[in-house]
């Protein structure tokens, strides 16, 4: 079968052909149809826990044996994974896909959904907090955004780097207010941009310096909620920079399985009420290359490759 495989931790994936995995007790194998990146693919050293050469994890939709219609996240048994033709994942993994849901829709609601999720309700949002999503333009942080506003936020913020992909956001109205980090003044363009004396409530995608700004420009009884490090892993915090507030991360991806298919499919059923449509880039998987490196380069939006 075709596959894109990563030959060493932080390297490039390379198309070649790859053996097929085979029927395996307490596994489905799946004839992949799509398959999706996101921002935990490419970030910092791949997994710690994944011996190389691997199939690129990702995860995606397909079809089992029986012709089941299937989303599947990036738990396939190893080396398999989501780029290639044919992968083998646990059964708990495996979760029918609604009839209506396309393969995008299903793969963006999944990590991605839930990554946004879980975090924005662990910040609390009251009725007319202010709301602020640093990464606001990733996936993520486009999900987080009108949830942050269906949940009551009365001022929703984004920031990020790239101010085109932030202006995009305020013309379409999922930003109030944008700011576009250069590391130069972020946390009083910060402050500012919340419209008032600072944030209630924060969504970090991505730790770092930003995550030290944001934290400065919210107000007491501020709730922050970490959920990635695309920025750094590290943070300097004086004294006085929690006073009053409260700064957690939040991990999605260690929950039972069948915790993630519940938040999933909940997320599906809040997809129809809130516009949570996410722009999307499509590769065929014989260009997993560009993909994995728009995915790198920050694509504002999710990576599908097509696999058949
Ligand atoms: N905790 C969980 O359960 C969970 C679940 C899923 C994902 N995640 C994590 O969430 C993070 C976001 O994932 P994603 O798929 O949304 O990624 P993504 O689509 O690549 O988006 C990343 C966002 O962060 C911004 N960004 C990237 N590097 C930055 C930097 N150095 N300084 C400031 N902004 C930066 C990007 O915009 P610009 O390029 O314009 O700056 C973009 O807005 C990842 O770290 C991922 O591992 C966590």
């Amino acid at each position: 079968m075709r596959a894109a495989v990563l030959q060493e931790r932080g390297g490039t994936p390379v198309v070649v052909d790859h053996e097929e995995p085979s029927e395996q007790a307490g596994a489905v194998l799946i004839d992949v149809d799509t398959a999706g990146l996101g921002g935990w693919d490419v970030v910092g050293a791949y997994r710690e826990s994944v011996d190389f050469p691997c199939v690129v994890r990702g995860e995606g939709v397909g079809r089992d044996q029986d012709g089941r219609r299937v989303y599947f996240g990036e738990r396939s048994v190893l080396p398999f994974g989501a780029l290639a033709e044919r992968t083998v994942v646990p059964v708990p993994e495996v979760w029918e896909v609604p009839d209506g849901v396309d393969d995008a829709t299903a793969i963006t609601m999944a990590i991605a959904g839930t990554g946004a999720l879980l975090p924005l309700e662990a910040t609390r949002i009251e009725a007319g907090d202010r709301v602020l999503v640093v990464g606001g333009t990733g996936a993520l942080g486009r999900i987080a955004l009108p949830l942050a506003r269906h949940f009551g936020a009365g001022r929703v913020v984004a920031a990020a780097r790239d101010a085109d992909a932030l202006a995009d956001l305020k013309s379409a109205g999922i930003a109030d207010e944008v700011v576009t980090l250069t590391g130069e003044d972020d946390a009083a363009r910060l402050r500012d941009a919340s419209g008032g004396d600072g944030f209630d409530a924060v969504l970090d995608l991505v730790y770092g310096a930003p995550l030290e700004a944001a934290i400065a420009a919210t107000r007491w009884g501020a709730r922050i909620v970490n959920a990635g490090t695309l920025a750094g892993r590290q943070v300097t915090l004086g004294p006085g920079a929690l006073l009053f507030r409260t700064l957690t991360t939040i991990g999605t991806g260690q929950r039972p399985p069948a915790e993630r298919e519940q938040i999933w499919r909940r997320l599906l059923q809040l997809s129809t009420e809130v516009d949570l449509s996410m722009p999307t880039t499509h590769y065929a998987l014989e260009d997993a290359a560009t993909a994995w490196q728009a995915q790198v380069a920050s694509p504002h939006g999710k990576v599908i490759v097509d696999i058949r």
